[in-house]
Order: C-alpha cells, then sequence, then structure tokens
C-alpha cells in the first residue's frame, strides 16, 4: 500500500536552529556534537528527518543565510568532519538530514562578491546583478524585504548591485549559466557528501522582473513583487529538479509569492520539489496576536489548492516567526497542545521546531542588549529617531524572530542545560518550568501525534474535507474515517452537524477531555478531540 515515492507523506519533520539546540563545548554556541548528542530524544520524539537551519561559513548578519563559503562550516558550529559523523549517527537511526540551500545571496564575503566587486570587466562580475547608479539615484525604486532600497551603491565602479534582503546579502545572477554551473557544482558535492536533501531557502526570488517594471503595490505580493515567483523561474527550477531526482532528495521549498494556486505545479509528481511552506498562515493584528480566523482560512485554502495534486508542508513556529503558542494560543500548554492537534494531522508533512515539543514561549524582552538578531537591531536604533526606548523594543519585539531563537530549554539547571557557560543569547526565564524534563505532557502529545501519522494511511496520504470553515475558532475536518475537532480560542464553540452523527459508530482516540462524537457539540476554551470511525464489523462486534 506504501507508495515509496511518497515516503515523505508519512514523515515528520523537526526544524534545529543549531545555535541554540544543544552547546558540546561549552563556548555558549550549539553545534554539531550537540546534536549529536541530542538524536536519542528526537528518536523518542518519533520524527523522520531533520532540518538544520544554516552552519556554513557566514559572517553571521542574517543568521547565517548570509554564507561566504558554500563547502564549510562555521567554526562555531564544529567542522566538516563532525558534520559527516551526524550524518552518519542520523542514518544509523534512519533520519534523513536536510539543510538550507542558500542560493538567491550570497554574503558580501563571498570571494565571489569580493572579486565581483573589483571590476566592471572582473570574470564574477556577472555573478551577481550590478547596474548604473549614482550615490542618489539607484536603478529603480524597488524595496528590499529588510527595508530601504533594493540597491547599494558601490563607488569603485559607480554602479549598485540588487538584493532583496539586507545590503550583506548581493543576489546571485541566475541568468548567468557560470554561475548556475557553479551553484549545481555546489548541490552535487553536499548530495554526494550524504546529506539527503535541502530546504531551499527564498528560492522564489531568484528571477527579477525587468528593470523598469514599475511597482503596483495595490496587486497581489506588494511592493515584492518584482522578485516574487516571476515567470522564467521555471527554467531555473526544472534545472534545479533534475539534479534533485538524480540524488532521490527531499526538498522542501520555502516560496513566498507562489499563489495556493500555483502550489501544485511546484509539488506534484511533475513538480520541482516535494513540498512547499506557504507563509500565509501568518496574520497579525496590528497588536502582534495571531488572527486565528485568516490563519485557519490560509491553512484550508491550500489544503484545497494542493488536495488533487501537490503537497503542503506544514508547520506552526520555525526560526522567523515569534512562537505560535504566544501568537495564536494563550501562552498556556493547553493552547499549545490544541494548535498542534489542529496542525499535525492536516494533508501534508508537518515540521516541529525546536522547543514546541514542549511549549516554549515568547522571551521578554527587558532591553535591546537582550536582541541578536541584526535586523531587529538595526530598525530598534532606526526606531529610537522617532521614539522612546520602551516603545522603539515594544514595536520591534512584538515580531522579533528572536523570540524563537533562544536556548532550547533541557532541563532546570542552569542555562537550561544547554549550555555549561552563558549562552550567546539568554535562555527564557521560565526554563524552571517549561523545559524536556517537566513538560512532559505536550511532548507525549506530540509522540502520539507523529506515530498517529506513521500508522494510519487515512491521517497521512487520505483525504481532507473541512467542516464549520466560517465558525471563527472551530477548526474541524475529517480525514477519511478519523473526525477531527479542535477549539482554537477561549470562549466556547457551539457546533451543530447538518447530518446526524451516530456516536456509537465513533471512538474517541484522543481528547483534552472524555467525551463522545455527537451531531450537537459545545468545545470548551482550547478543547480537541480526535474520533476514529469503527468499521461496520467492530462496531456489529460491540453491539452484539
Ligand atoms: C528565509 C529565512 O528563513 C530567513 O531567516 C532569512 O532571513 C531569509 N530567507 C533570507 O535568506
Amino acid at each position: 500500500m506504501k507508495n515509496d515515492k511518497n515516503y515523505f507523506h508519512r514523515f515528520v519533520g523537526y526544524q534545529i536552529y543549531p545555535k541554540s539546540f544543544r552547546d558540546s563545548n561549552g563556548d555558549g554556541v550549539g553545534d554539531v556534537l550537540g546534536i549529536i548528542e541530542k538524536l536519542p530524544y528526537l528518536k523518542k520524539l518519533g520524527v523522520d528527518f531533520l532540518w538544520l537551519n544554516p552552519i556554513y561559513k557566514s559572517p553571521q548578519i542574517d543568521g547565517g543565510y548570509d554564507i561566504s563559503d558554500y563547502f564549510a562550516i562555521d567554526e562555531m558550529f564544529g567542522n566538516l568532519d563532525e558534520l559527516k559523523r551526524l550524518f552518519k549517527e542520523a542514518h544509523k537511526l534512519n533520519f534523513k538530514i536536510i539543510m538550507d540551500l542558500v542560493v538567491n545571496h550570497t554574503s558580501d564575503q563571498h570571494p565571489w562578491f569580493l572579486a565581483s566587486k573589483k571590476s566592471k570587466d572582473n570574470p564574477y562580475r556577472n555573478f551577481y546583478l550590478w547596474e548604473d547608479a549614482t550615490a542618489n539615484q539607484m536603478p529603480n525604486d524597488w524595496i528590499s524585504f529588510f527595508g530601504g532600497s533594493t540597491w547599494t551603491f558601490d563607488k569603485t565602479t559607480n554602479q549598485a548591485y540588487f538584493h532583496v534582503f539586507a545590503k550583506e546579502q548581493p543576489d546571485l545572477n541566475w541568468k548567468n549559466p557560470e554561475l548556475r554551473a557553479e551553484i549545481y557544482k555546489m548541490i552535487r558535492w553536499w548530495l554526494e557528501l550524504g546529506l539527503d536533501g535541502f530546504r531551499l531557502d527564498a528560492i522564489s526570488h531568484i528571477q527579477k522582473k525587468s528593470w523598469d517594471f514599475k511597482i503596483k503595490s495595490w496587486r497581489a505580493n506588494g511592493p515584492w513583487q518584482p522578485f516574487m515567483n516571476v515567470t522564467g523561474i521555471e527554467d531555473y527550477m526544472k534545472e534545479l529538479k533534475d539534479i534533485f531526482n538524480e540524488y532521490g532528495a527531499l526538498t522542501v521549498g520555502e516560496a513566498s509569492g507562489v499563489l495556493s494556486s500555483d502550489a501544485p505545479n511546484w509539488t506534484d509528481e511533475n513538480g520541482y520539489i516535494d513540498m512547499i511552506f506557504e507563509l500565509e498562515q501568518n496574520v497579525r493584528r496590528p497588536d502582534g496576536s495571531g488572527d486565528i480566523y485568516k490563519f485557519k482560512q490560509a491553512l484550508i485554502r491550500w489544503q484545497k489548492a494542493q488536495l488533487e495534486r501537490g503537497w503542503n508542508a506544514l508547520y506552526l513556529d520555525n526560526h522567523d516567526q515569534p512562537r505560535s503558542i504566544d501568537i495564536f494560543g494563550d501562552g498556556s500548554e493547553i493552547s499549545g497542545k490544541a494548535l498542534a492537534v489542529a496542525y499535525m494531522l492536516l494533508r501534508g508533512t508537518p515540521f516541529i521546531y525546536q522547543g514546541q515539543e514542549i511549549g516554549m514561549t515568547n522571551f521578554p524582552f527587558e532591553s535591546f542588549t537582550q536582541l541578536r538578531t541584526i535586523e531587529n537591531i538595526r530598525h530598534y536604533k532606526d526606531l529610537l529617531k522617532d521614539l522612546p526606548e520602551t516603545e522603539a523594543l515594544k514595536n520591534v519585539t512584538i515580531n522579533a524572530r528572536d523570540h524563537a531563537r533562544t536556548p532550547m530549554q533541557w532541563d532546570k539547571t542552569e542555562n537550561s542545560g544547554f549550555s555549561k557557560n552563558m549562552p550567546w543569547m539568554e535562555v527564557n526565564p521560565n526554563y524552571e518550568t517549561i523545559n524536556v524534563v517537566e513538560n512532559t505532557s505536550i511532548f507525549k502529545l506530540y509522540q502520539w501525534l507523529i506515530k498517529l501519522r506513521h500508522d494510519e494511511f487515512s491521517i497521512s496520504d487520505g483525504l481532507i474535507k473541512f467542516y464549520f470553515e466560517k465558525h471563527r475558532t472551530a477548526f474541524v475536518y475529517e480525514r477519511n474515517d478519523f473526525l477531527i475537532l479542535t477549539n482554537l480560542g477561549k470562549t466556547k464553540a457551539n457546533l451543530k452537524f447538518d447530518f446526524k452523527i451516530e456516536g456509537k459508530n465513533y471512538q474517541q482516540i484522543l481528547g483534552s477531555k472524555k467525551c463522545e462524537l455527537s451531531s450537537k457539540m459545545t468545545l470548551e476554551g482550547w478543547e480537541y478531540q480526535v474520533f476514529k470511525k469503527i468499521s461496520q464489523e467492530e462496531n456489529g462486534n460491540e453491539t452484539n
């Protein structure tokens, strides 16, 4: 019954932010040996593959997403031999390992860029995107994701280079076949080394509109439309796909700007990659709280769009967002549990971000000195021009990526068992009560959900049908013979199915409280329930 080509349908991934996972040598920074040390923990959780955030050599302007050497591990994380050991140890335990493939841009310290900058006729000039400019006049008015122009002027050659992220992350010129050949060589090198696949970072931006394109901000994708899934990208993606297929690589794309309606073309059996992360679910109100209704609508939209063709990558937390337990939940463990049940049983491959499985929460920032993400620090300094310190800090930390980057809370010993010495970033002060040793209840729930995905074809590969789509907080769906009910809010949800449900035909297999399924139900705040249809035979036996 199991179709091997689609093995990842029953997989669950675990995202590791290596800098904050486990420090084995006491320098305050998590490392590769620390990950090896914790493999048994991950085995106990039951996940199938690990995604490591970037550990390549990097000046760390953007948490390692600014790579200065694609073939080297940054010293702070260890070395290549240790990484090879990790691959070996992980494979022994049947884990696959994927790493970020960051090829929209490099660091401005990458030797290609340093050469490219030197002169207009340098052989590496066309590895990047340069255009005539003056210090005051950029080639166009496009805006980068991190704010400000997408162009930075360089007086050596009186031209500006293009970057969709920070100015220290110049974009690579994918139109140049020589650049592409170098990238493909590098991809093969990693796959030959034993890496099992990639998370394709910012991949939907590798193609750009022509420079005279005028931003029409009222359209989808706002000011970023000139580099969001622009026509022509297909050619590059096909070349990538051929390499991935050759090695049977496991691939997940971060592809913002790919609309749900287009997603199946990326991820169906003829698509470029196995699955895609959508970013539309991260809907916030001005006060930073999550809009659960819009979150739910985004999930439903993507689930429906990739029902007949294609595959979703599912997630709640990641290294770019504050913790979902505080954003969409109310910080309580029960809200974290309801969210877990709501997304883990959808159609797609779920990812769990480190600490989510024990209910780790946002960090209570009191000073800007606690911030580590450079983008946030720059934003804070900018805001200080108009706001008092407390306001600026509040403004920045509402959405700060740093919330999710604090050290993993292993136990209640000093530094939460993450490091013997002062960590590179402060541990959340709640580590004495929220940690791997104490929080066994939410951890066990994750274990249970993972096992269900492994054991039940209906959950890994079955269809999906939604109920009460317009309800503000109830998230209810059917996966073949399973019915999943969650209330993603504090207040009660009254539900009335428009057909008759025979409670005795369903068995409760999970629930935040004991209950029987019926046509009319009231769910408590953050209640979750999973029912399984009893087969006719079993049912017959029971009533006989
Ligand atoms: C997406 C990554 O998740 C994020 O952390 C990074 O800043 C950008 N891509 C740029 O690489």
